[in-house]
């Protein structure tokens, strides 16, 4: 046995070897799916995904009161089904860019659940947004704000927004993702003074409607302390803009959401404690500032979908590099998943045609990438695979799809749904003629 059913289930609560030793997704054969779509796929377990909403959803109202709101955080995985099953479970979402907003207004997403982030958005960007009635921008600079304010003054509307705030915190977490601290490239920070310019700024803004403050400290926090953290430093900020400019916050945003169970050695999260845990951290010090309790918003990405998708690949080759080293090639890699070769992220490894057999084979797991650096794994145990095996890669639907790329004209893999009510295709399989689709 590769893995236990044990380790499996903490991962994943609907994964199971089946009897004939095969991994299985929501009750689904994977070499069966493999065989049907071909590989590399993406398997999403549609249950799972309404299930992880829910938590997030059903616990916020729960703890932070009715109108809270948890917003899909869409770089995490983006397309239009998505879009429309996230609408349905009662989420919000938080886009990035023009495209996602693109895909969102295609799924029919109630647009004014929508806030619009980023560092840059271009007049480009504003228009498409304002002109499809755009909720909220959360505003990253003074160039942005005034840009807005010029954009809706010609469309003859007032549009909300959200200022992002840098709260100086830092998360112990991989520094590529720390997006809240001083020095970031995102919003504004309090210690310089600068965030109080943006509200004088804001305020003083024609066709612009400060409803609140946005701030986001890391991805794959695991803790409720940071969360804590990040909440006191803005809530001492409502206070200041209380007292300094008479501005009565509306709207408080935390950021992203929870870490996320890549393998046995990432902690164990209860989210819905969590979320009781800094909701009433929040509440308190609300009270003691003599604050009157915003609407909280939080942003959760990874731990909506990641554990909802498995990647499945066929095994191509295996080397045997003397005492070396040993590589494992399948017919995927960077393109599909770019997390292990951009920032040593860990997964969970097996084989899903032989789940039950022992692993006494030490391997590298190599994309079919032209490029050393394309692997997706180091130092996995498996059982001597062959070809034609097939590889299942756990914990795969946060920033893998959406991270995507055609590196070597690799076309992108296809997700298929998989839930009690059936299966089905919810982003087809790229063709040879989709990569030449742009070209002149
Ligand atoms: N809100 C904002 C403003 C963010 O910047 C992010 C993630 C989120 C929400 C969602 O955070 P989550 O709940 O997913 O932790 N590509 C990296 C992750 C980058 C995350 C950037 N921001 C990775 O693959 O680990």
């Amino acid at each position: 046995m590769q893995k236990t059913k044990e380790v499996i289930k903490m991962l994943y609560s609907n994964l199971t070897v089946n009897a004939q030793g095969h991994l299985a997704i929501a009750g689904y054969d994977t070499v069966e799916l493999a065989k049907k779509y071909g590989t590399a796929l993406f398997v999403l377990d549609e249950d799972k995904l309404r299930e992880n909403c829910a938590v997030y959803v059903n616990s916020m109202k729960k703890y932070f009161g009715e109108d809270a709101l948890p917003l899909f955080a869409s770089k995490a995985l983006c397309f239009t089904g998505l879009y429309r099953l996230i609408a349905e479970c009662g989420m919000g979402t938080d886009i990035v860019s023009a495209g996602e907003l693109y895909t969102a207004i295609k799924a029919g997403f109630p647009l004014e659940k929508a806030f619009f982030h980023g560092n840059n958005k271009t007049d480009a960007d504003i228009e498409y947004a304002i002109e499809n009635g755009l909720g909220y921008f959360v505003v990253d600079n003074e160039e942005e704000l005034a840009a807005i304010s010029e954009i809706a003054g010609e469309h003859g509307t007032m549009q909300k927004i959200l200022l992002r705030i840098t709260p100086g915190i830092d998360p112990h977490t991989h520094k590529a993702v720390v997006t809240g601290s001083v020095d970031s490239k995102f919003g504004s920070a309090i210690e310089t003074g600068r965030a109080y310019e943006m509200v004088e700024m804001a305020l003083a803004s024609k066709n612009i409607v400060l409803e609140g403050f946005h701030c986001h400290i890391g991805s794959q926090i695991f803790e409720c302390e940071p969360f804590c953290d990040a909440a006191d430093i803005m809530l001492g900020f409502i206070a200041d803009v209380k007292e300094k400019y008479g501005f009565n916050t509306k709207i408080l945003n935390l950021g992203g959401g929870f870490g996320v169970r890549y393998t046995e050695n990432d902690p164990q999260i209860d989210i819905e404690a969590n979320i009781r845990e800094v909701a009433a951290h929040v509440k308190a010090r609300a009270e003691e500032l003599s604050v009157a309790m915003p609407k909280i918003l939080m942003e959760p990405g990874r731990s909506i979908v990641a554990n909802t998708c498995i990647t499945l690949y066929t095994v191509g080759s295996v080397k045997e590099i003397g005492d070396i080293k040993n590589y494992v090639s399948v017919d995927g890699g960077m393109p599909d998943n770019p997390r292990y070769a951009l920032y040593g992220s860990a997964y969970t490894i097996m084989l899903a045609n032989r789940a039950a057999e022992a692993a006494s084979f030490k391997c590298s797991i190599a994309g079919r990438c032209c490029e050393s650096g394309d692997l997706l794994q180091e130092d996995v145990m498996l059982p001597r695979p062959k070809r034609g095996d097939i590889l299942a890669v756990l914990v795969t639907g946060a920033y893998n799809y959406s991270m995507a790329s055609n590196y070597n004209r690799l076309p992108r893999p296809a997700i298929v749904m998989v839930s009690t009510k059936g299966e089905k295709v919810a982003v087809k399989r790229e063709t040879f003629a989709d990569l030449c689709l742009c070209d002149e």
